[in-house]
């Protein structure tokens, strides 16, 4: 199965939005024929107009040269309904994460496709297993779950629902690579690997700013310069945007059966009924002007300093890294056994 070239294949993408875009994108760079289709009129030929010129840009950068870039926007077509998928070796759902729609989808699908035709699902908080149990052939179906943006997300979840057969991850997992990714195996569970350990950061951060802790921006700006993120949690759910954010942490929340640590915050389901989504709508935590942030203010540093700093002489061995990082910064040092008032 990982034998199977993938520029030999003819891929159908479902849903021409932000992620079936990304993965038609990286699909037709790496080979493969691709169709979009979407619901939406005008929208699959929208996509593929943009991912052209991604191809384009691609080529100005000398990515791609002249002959890759044209091969590559050749490999792209619209299909104006379903029943043009009729060839496809594999489909690539990406449209509104609704487990009745997608369902509904996958059905439509296995009347178009020949049954050895993989489906696969890009949800980011449906069950794989319960999309599958709508198939005549479940055993077809799995999770290939990329990241936004797509071309630049280099990992991809590549799911095994209750029912799914083995060569489908292994072939999915093998595409993956020749797209240029890196496949990470999951069992279907809710939020699979990533959005589960994203309730760490975006749900926690909620419970933080509910809970009065810090502003927003501040939570964002220690996330970023003392954790090392690329962004924060609150610059993150205003690129994805709260109304696809907020749906997925109530789905992983009732999936969990209500488990406390994952409660969905009264504040994000009131910007959500205002339409404060984020960089779409204009504002979100931030406001935004040509797409860009409003500068936020830095929280001064306290004018005040210690006069003397105490370092514990039970916390060998880093205690000498901490002596040296209080001189450093020109601090004064309290070397008795125990600290003074000061
Ligand atoms: P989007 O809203 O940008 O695009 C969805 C597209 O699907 C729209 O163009 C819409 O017209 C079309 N559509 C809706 N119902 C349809 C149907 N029944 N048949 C055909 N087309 C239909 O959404 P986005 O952000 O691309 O998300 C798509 C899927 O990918 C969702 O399941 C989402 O959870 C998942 N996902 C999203 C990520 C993100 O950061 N945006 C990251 C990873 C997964």
């Amino acid at each position: 199965m990982t034998d199977v070239r993938l520029e030999n294949l003819v891929f159908g993408i479902v849903g021409a939005g932000a992620m079936g875009r990304g993965i038609a994108q990286i699909a037709a760079q790496a080979g493969a024929k691709v169709l979009l289709y979407d619901t939406r009129s005008g929208a699959a030929a929208e996509a593929v107009a943009f991912v052209r010129q991604m191809f384009q840009r691609l080529q100005e950068k000398g990515k791609l040269d002249a002959a890759q870039a044209q091969a590559a926007c050749g490999r792209l077509a619209v299909a104006e309904s379903l029943a043009e998928f009729s060839p496809c070796q594999l489909v690539i759902e990406a449209i509104v994460e609704d487990l009745e729609v997608k369902r509904g989808l996958f059905k439509d699908l296995e009347e178009v496709v020949a049954d050895g035709c993989l489906l696969a699902t890009n949800t980011s908080s449906l069950s794989v297993t319960a999309i599958a149990a709508a198939c005549r052939r479940p055993g077809r179906v799995g999770g290939f779950h990329f990241f936004n943006p797509v071309p630049l997300m280099k990992v991809v979840e590549v799911i095994d629902g209750f029912l799914t057969e083995p060569w489908v991850g292994t072939l999915l997992a093998s595409l993956a690579r020749q797209m240029g990714h890196t496949p990470v195996r999951a069992k279907d569970s809710p939020g699979f690997i990533v959005n589960h350990a994203g309730r760490g950061f975006v749900t926690e951060a909620f419970r933080l700013l509910g809970e009065s802790v810090a502003e927003f921006y501040e939570i964002d700006r220690i996330m970023r310069e003392a954790a090392g993120f690329r962004m924060g949690p609150f610059e993150l759910m205003d690129l994805t945007g709260l109304d696809v954010t907020h749906p997925v942490i109530e789905s992983i929340y009732h999936q969990y059966y209500q488990e406390p640590r994952y409660r969905p915050s009264p504040l994000a389901q009131q910007r959500v009924t205002a339409g404060v989504l984020g960089r779409k709508s204009g504002r979100g935590f931030y406001q935004y002007q040509n797409n860009t942030p409003v500068a936020m203010p830095v929280t001064p540093l306290p004018a005040e300093r210690p006069a003397r700093v105490w370092v514990s002489r039970s916390c060998a061995p880093s205690r000498q890294q901490l002596v040296t990082l209080v001189s450093s910064l020109g601090g004064a040092l309290d070397e008795r056994t125990t600290p003074q008032a000061d």
